[in-house]
């Protein structure tokens, strides 16, 4: 009988912790960060001599964001340095994905106008961080390309003036800031800038192939933009390999995204069409970085559309070796063979994969608030084992969060306790976790996405990605959600 009260005991303890987040086994230096991005976060738009970006011009675009929304102000982080820093000590987070806005130290892009007083802000920033124990992962890209490189060279369209000018910032930051900052980050979700920006326009600068012929684009944009981004990050890759590697001691890679595409079925089309999704998604950028090359059956299906890199390009491609992969992962899909092709000659033409999120009627698992996010824990081992079985490489979750379904609507008492984004949270951590432990695949770090509400680009702020619920018309003030804390209490672990 003892015994019996003893081992239900012992079980209802151990659902407690586990519940409360204690009981996922990682490795001892696992990082667990969280991660924001400057154009979402701090506002200021106009301060200090900063300069335009894409995004302010987009932004400011009648009916090109959810109600207009703009990252003038946004969560008005440029002037709470202390308090959100204060927040993060409160936590226990000791690592933390910021990005740093270009147009802020170079307000034209080119290195020949260095504006000093974006220069103190990161320094400021940067060493409120470390005397708080915190150690930054710094994004030099989180999509706000300054404007003049757009209006007066095309923008990611130029290759020569992207790896000059994209080189040319990253030298400057790594100058400037390498002596504390550790982990570098060169471009975040180069895909998303590729194909929302230059395809189908929803993202700036709002190239839009299929929507406005009239304006010249052509199917070939995303391309070149993807190309260009891929060399710019080489060119970094290589200055800092160089000229600071040894001296500072950092390391320094890519952020790409991708969901997981499952199989729809076991039939080898659908097989070749998941794997097929996988290679047009992650392996347009990975490849390249990781191989030297695009990945054959891209240039199979888009043939001349895809540039080439000429042989020095190829060359330094393997020599500006990337130090980790950067995942940024969200959500799965089946994937299918598309049974009919369609006319069109883009991008997803080429990929030619269809993508459900129900199979048999049933979905493959709950909707968070955006349509593309579905909560589907086990996609996120199967895609971190994807990444490892084809590069070999050490893997960063760069981002993984969710918003919570109709949060924007709901009173402050209900969306602080997010208990929907803590059990998304619970079973992506615990995928990672198993992937870790049960299939050797070296995850190194994991950053939530998002330390608090913010700027969702097109969506403007009705979508709440955060850790930190944000009053935006309450003086922004910030309140840890439960989501917060049940992280806090696993990082303690
Ligand atoms: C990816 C992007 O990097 C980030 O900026 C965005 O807010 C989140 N995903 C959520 O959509």
């Amino acid at each position: 009988m003892r015994l019996v009260i003893f081992c239900t005991l012992l079980f209802v303890l151990s659902v407690i912790t586990f519940t409360r987040g204690h009981k996922i086994p990682f490795p001892k230096d696992f990082v667990f960060g969280t991660a924001t991005a400057a154009y979402q976060i701090e506002g200021a738009a106009k301060e200090d001599g900063r300069g335009p970006s894409i995004w302010d011009e987009f932004s400011h675009t009648p009916g090109k964001t959810f109600q207009g929304a703009t990252g003038d102000v946004a969560c008005d982080h440029y002037h709470r340095l202390e308090e959100d820093v204060k927040l993060m000590v409160d936590m226990g987070i000791k690592y933390y994905r910021m990005s740093i806005s270009w147009s802020r130290l170079l307000p034209n892009g080119t290195i020949d106008n260095i504006n000093q007083r974006g220069i103190d802000h990161y320094n400021k920033e940067i060493d409120i961080l470390v005397k708080n124990g915190i150690k930054p992962f710094v994004t030099l890209y989180h999509w706000d390309l300054p404007l003049n490189l757009h209006k007066k060279y095309g923008g990611w369209l130029n290759k020569d003036a992207s790896m000059k000018h994209f080189g040319d910032y990253a030298d400057l930051c790594f100058k400037s800031f390498g002596d504390r900052v550790k982990n570098w980050i060169t471009f975040n979700e180069a895909w998303c800038s590729s194909v929302l920006g230059y395809l189908n326009g929803v993202h700036a600068p709002g190239r839009c192939t299929n929507c406005k012929p009239e304006q010249g684009d052509s199917i070939k944009e995303p391309y070149l933009a993807a190309h260009s981004i891929i060399l710019s990050h080489a060119v970094a890759v290589e200055t800092y390999k160089k000229r600071y590697q040894q001296s500072q001691g950092g390391f320094i890679g890519m952020t790409m995204n991708s969901d997981w595409g499952e199989p729809l079925t076991d039939k080898p089309e659908d097989q070749d069409a998941s794997e097929r999704m996988m290679e047009f998604q992650l392996g347009w950028f990975a490849d390249p970085i990781f191989k030297g090359d695009y990945p054959p059956v891209m240039r199979r299906q888009a043939g001349s559309l895809l540039p080439t890199f000429t042989y020095s390009e190829k060359q330094l491609l393997l020599r500006a070796k990337s130090d980790f992969f950067g995942l940024n992962h969200y959500s799965t899909a089946y994937v299918s063979a598309r049974s009919s092709v369609s006319n069109d000659n883009d991008y997803f033409a080429h990929m030619n994969v269809s993508t459900t999120h129900e199979k048999d009627g049933k979905p493959i698992g709950v909707m968070a608030d955006s349509p593309w996010l579905y909560v589907v824990p086990w996609g996120a081992r199967r895609i971190v084992n994807w990444v490892y079985n084809r590069y070999r490489i050490k893997i960063y979750v760069t981002e993984n969060g969710c918003d919570v379904p109709n949060e924007d609507k709901l009173p402050f008492d209900q969306a602080i306790n997010d208990t929907f984004r803590v059990s998304y949270l619970h079973g992506y951590l615990n995928a990672i976790s198993e992937a870790i432990q049960q299939d050797n695949v070296p995850v190194a770090g994991y950053f939530v996405w998002s330390f608090m509400d913010n700027y969702e680009w097109a969506d403007g702020y009705a979508k709440r990605f955060g850790i930190h619920y944000v009053d935006y018309a309450k003086n922004n003030t910030r309140t840890a959600k439960a989501s917060a804390k049940w992280y806090a209490e696993l990082i303690k672990q």
